[in-house]
């Protein structure tokens, strides 16, 4: 037997403002589109922004069903739709932003673990990392340099 240990480095910012203009505009941009979320289930308001390397922004909101798994998070529906609008982009960061209506989220939240396998899709695809920011309503931010980082032992296209 073998023990092996698997190790993930992350950046905590305090606050936004501890970071750079650029990631300051993106994230603003995911605190608005949450508020494009239909989520009268969960009363659970994300927004998620991404920086494709044209310049170009695309930013999508978890969208809730009646039929509950028939909802998507905010991750999945903004990478959908940015990799169905510039199938040839990359994506270079994506920022993520999560609010609860009904308490105080001041803790960073991560994206869900189906949304990092989504994610985990794209940054293979493109063969370069895709920069993660996440924070809840207010409050620390953190950086992952890449989606691998939060998804270790990642399942890819590789064993197909
Ligand atoms: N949600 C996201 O949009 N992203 C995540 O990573 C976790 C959860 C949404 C799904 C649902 O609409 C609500 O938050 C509560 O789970």
């Amino acid at each position: 037997m073998k023990e092996v240990k698997l190790e993930t480095v992350l950046e905590v910012y305090e606050n936004l403002q501890e970071l750079p203009e650029s990631i300051q505009a993106l994230m603003t941009t995911a605190i608005e589109v949450r508020n494009s979320a239909y989520s009268p289930y969960s009363k659970f308001n994300v927004g998620a922004a991404i920086l494709m390397d044209n310049g170009e922004v695309v930013a999508g909101s978890n969208q809730e069903n009646a039929s509950y798994p028939s909802g998507l998070c905010a991750e999945r529906t903004a990478i959908y739709y940015a990799n169905a609008k510039y199938p040839n982009a990359k994506m270079q960061i994506m920022a993520l932003s999560a609010s609860s209506q009904t308490k105080v989220t001041d803790k960073p939240i991560p994206p869900c673990g189906a949304c990092r396998q989504a994610i985990a899709e794209y940054e293979i695809k493109q063969n370069e990392p895709i920069q993660i920011y996440f924070m809840g309503a207010q409050g620390k931010v953190v950086k992952s340099a890449s989606l691998a980082n939060l998804l270790p032992l990642i399942f890819d296209n590789s064993v197909l």
